[in-house]
């Protein structure tokens, strides 16, 4: 199982409001004692932090916000020591405009090796006044953005399929990809145990990036948008190659992981075949409703897609792009990924029926077999926050649709870990980059400890019964398969998840989990593990 760290949102060391590597290490031990295998962490590289550290100016350094590289080589020999693995997150599609190679493209002239590093063209119309083409960024508004000329010049149009301070670099460009394996090998050679690769299905355009007929919104990171110039182009997959060769230079188990928006299943397991990335991200799971058949379907898809190329499956409810899944699986009116919720937004969910569908839809994914990935915060049960002030949003979906799409600060809080505490443990000065709401310390971690009903338990238990049992390496095979209660058995487990409105009866056996208290019958929303005999 392995746990993402968010952090600017994990835990503030030094006292700025803003989560650092010290306060990571410092916290180490409660995710080893939660029952995690590997940790991976969101980028904290030098960045302007645009869009929290996914605009990077420097792959190879930390930015002073989250300490040194000293403080990284601590927390890594910390997370060992632990038995943690480490796996850190690399963004290769694009660079921050603040990265010396934009500045470079910047200053030198159109047909220049500078620019040549970048998707940087001449613009369409007399003057070169439109852009290139009609693609749209994934956080509002167009694609495309024009370089100022000192000269008069018409300004030629870089392309960023993000913020406009996120350009994309040229994948076709061999000095771009001799970079990316010498920033692999950089981090591999520290210690690192693998990757999680950032828009791992947008480095490869169409040659002629030609326009594309938007028929609705880019949501879900292009996902919505198969057949799109940009996304899931085949070019991708020679990267992968290379960067698997360069991975399996070194000892151990170096993985690498795509963070890649594609549908059907069955495509995605091309990112996973045996000479390219070890996994992926099962977003189609992670997009499924609260839907008995529509959850069976995409098991049984994801399981059959991964085996199909000999990869794990992998399954994923939350993560800081998406609106937390307790507060997700109970909107009765669905939100496009990446657009958020906030205190306006139609269909909010019921506080109570969240937080049952939230610890249900969890019991129910530790038990599927493969690698589960967990969003940090969720073992507390925490909602999306939806009062968070306009001046304090700091996400760019925010900002570039004029505030139209929340964006996904709600998922972003830092996090509670005492009730009591000054920003509820996250930062001894109190300081938090977004606000905490007051309700927070209810979900503080120590509160829910040793509590058997708590969030925090359920999870520890559920992760402690997961490796017991070898669910992770066993096969499922469902006992119904049709109504709106869910029934597999995964190795010597039987899981029963109720999606229905009405109480159902329990199999006899012993129960070793559940997601709510029980009597004889298992509630609307609820899930439950059993030995059976
Ligand atoms: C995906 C990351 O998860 C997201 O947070 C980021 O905004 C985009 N890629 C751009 O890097």
């Amino acid at each position: 199982m392995i746990y993402q760290i968010y952090p600017r949102s994990f835990a503030d060391a030094s006292g700025d409001g803003i989560g650092d590597l010290a306060g990571i290490t410092a916290r180490l031990d409660s995710l080893a004692a939660l029952g995690v295998d590997a940790i991976w962490l969101s980028p904290f590289y030098t960045s302007p932090q645009k869009d929290a550290g996914y605009d990077v100016a420097d792959f190879t350094d930390v930015d002073p916000l989250f300490g040194t590289l000293a403080d990284f080589d601590r927390m890594l020999e910390r997370a060992h020591d632990l038995g943690l693995r480490v796996i850190v997150d690399i963004v290769p599609n694009h660079t921050s405009d603040a990265h010396a190679w934009f500045q470079a493209a910047r200053a030198s002239a159109p047909g220049s090796p500078e620019r040549a590093r970048y998707i940087v063209r001449d613009g369409r119309g007399p003057e070169g006044e439109l852009p290139p083409n009609n693609w749209e960024s994934v956080f509002g508004g167009p694609a495309w953005t024009r370089l100022d000329t000192t000269d008069g010049s018409p300004g030629q149009w870089y392309l960023h399929l993000f913020d406009s301070s996120q350009p994309d670099l040229d994948w076709t460009n061999e000095e771009v990809r001799a970079e990316f394996d010498r920033i692999l090998r950089f981090w591999l050679d520290r210690g690192v145990d693998g990757f999680r690769v950032d828009v791992a299905h947008g480095l490869a355009k169409h040659p002629d990036l030609p326009d594309f007929v938007i028929s609705e919104d880019i949501d879900s990171m292009g996902a919505a948008q198969m057949g799109h110039p940009a996304w899931a182009q085949q070019g991708v997959h020679e990267i992968w190659r290379r960067w698997r060769s360069v991975v399996d230079e070194y000892d151990g188990d170096r993985i690498l992981t795509a963070e890649a928006w594609v549908e059907p299943l069955s495509e995605m397991a091309a990112w996973v075949r045996p000479d390219e990335m070890h996994q992926a991200f099962n977003f189609p799971y992670l997009m499924t409703p609260w839907d008995a058949d529509a959850v069976r379907t995409v098991i049984d898809d994801s399981l059959a897609a991964f085996a199909s190329v000999g990869a794990p499956s992998t399954w994923v409810l939350s993560n800081h792009d998406v609106i937390r899944h307790p507060s997700r699986l109970a909107l009765t009116v669905p939100s496009p990924q990446g657009h958020g919720i906030g205190p306006d937004s139609p269909g909010l969910p019921d506080p109570a029926v969240a937080q049952m569908r939230g610890r249900a839809a969890t019991l129910l994914m530790l038990a599927l077999p493969g690698s589960a990935y967990l969003f940090q915060g969720e073992e507390l049960g925490l909602p999306e926050v939806l009062d968070i002030p306009a001046d304090r949003r700091e996400d760019p979906t925010f900002h570039r649709t004029g505030g139209e799409r929340y964006g996904r600060d709600g998922c972003r809080v830092p996090l509670p870990w005492e009730a009591d505490a000054p920003a509820f443990g996250f930062s001894p000065s109190g300081e938090s980059w977004l606000p905490q709401p007051g309700w927070w310390g209810e979900y503080a971690r120590d509160r829910q400890e040793g509590d058997r009903e708590s969030s925090l338990e359920l999870y520890r238990a559920a992760l402690a019964a997961r490796r017991e049992h070898g669910l992770a390496s066993a096969s499922l095979s469902w006992e119904t398969t049709d109504g709106d209660v869910l029934i597999a058995r995964v190795g010597d487990v039987m899981v029963v998840c109720n999606l229905s409105t009405s109480p159902v009866d329990l199999p006899a056996g012993e129960v070793i989990a559940a997601s709510e208290r029980l009597d004889d019958s298992l509630p609307p929303n609820a899930a439950a593990w059993l030995l059976t005999t």
